[in-house]
């Protein structure tokens, strides 16, 4: 069940126990005692769907973190505006289960190294964010053209203003799983847990020999890196390298002649 969903249950579920309560008189008439009850409720119950560990905190405080915000004087326009703001930042990350966050120097001094300085070298970062790669990139690889594919429109729209003046950068907004991954030597990921499977799939069917998967923190499960480099970062960064093998779309031409 996709979390989102299991979040609206719980919170459902929730809400209905309190009404139960309030209804069979067991429950103060007051909103702190029912909101109280709506929120354990909730978390129990996402514990009971299976619900990741860090929604737990989200459900106990989502019903009181409302009430109270009702008792300050904020206009509900804020509210919205907030929202907005949040969604043009965040957009499908509900669906793709990967929020922003950004590279750091040094993991971009890591990715530069694995790109040769000396030849023409197409890279891709899939899911560009605000460009915190890809602009560094661009400008430390001025002979390689540098492509970047996001589909939130804030961070797409703040990386398209910052790479203005950097001819080797290229920019599309959108789903990077719907665009060809076929052109390039270096597909660069920095995800979650969540697409790694399919990131590892389409690379392995699209990408082209020689090609080079970079996954920033996050492995494709049941798949042994061809490298592991660490960057040396505070937070432990280590970049996880899988190689399309030389020659790999030959051989999968060879075993389909051979059925
Ligand atoms: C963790 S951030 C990394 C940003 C940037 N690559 C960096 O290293 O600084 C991941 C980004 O991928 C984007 N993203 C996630 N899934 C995507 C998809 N299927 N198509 C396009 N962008 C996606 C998110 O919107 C987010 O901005």
């Amino acid at each position: 069940m996709p979390a989102a969903l299991k979040a609206l249950l719980a919170q459902l579920c929730g809400g209905l126990v309190a009404f139960v309560l309030l209804a069979a008189g067991l429950l103060p008439a007051v909103p702190w005692a029912a909101v109280g009850v709506q929120a354990v409720a909730a978390a129990l119950a996402a514990i009971a769907l299976g619900s990741d560990r860090w929604w737990i905190p989200i459900h106990l405080g989502f019903a009181p973190l409302l009430l109270a915000a009702r008792t300050l004087p904020i206009a509900p326009g804020w509210y919205l505006a907030a929202f907005l703001v949040l969604l043009a930042i965040y957009w499908t990350s509900f669906h793709t289960r990967v929020p922003l966050y950004l590279s750091n120097q040094r993991t971009v001094d890591a990715v530069a190294a694995l790109v040769p300085a000396d030849r023409p070298m197409r890279v891709l970062d899939l899911g560009c964010g605000t460009g915190s790669l890809l602009l560094p990139l661009a400008r430390l690889r001025p002979h390689c053209r540098v492509s970047g594919i996001e589909a939130a429109p804030a961070p797409f729209l703040l990386c398209r203003l910052r790479s203005r003046g950097l001819p080797n950068i290229e920019l599309a907004r959108g789903d990077f799983f719907a665009h060809s991954w076929s052109e390039y030597d270096r597909i660069y990921a920095f995800l979650s847990p969540v697409p790694m499977d399919a990131v590892w799939h389409k690379f392995e069917q699209e990408a082209r020999a020689g090609a080079t998967l970079i996954s920033n923190s996050f492995p494709v499960s049941g798949r042994k890196p061809d490298q592991v480099i660490e960057v040396g970062d505070r937070r432990g960064t280590r970049l996880y390298l899988y190689h399309q093998p030389v020659g790999h779309k030959d051989a999968r031409k060879k075993d389909k002649q051979g059925n």
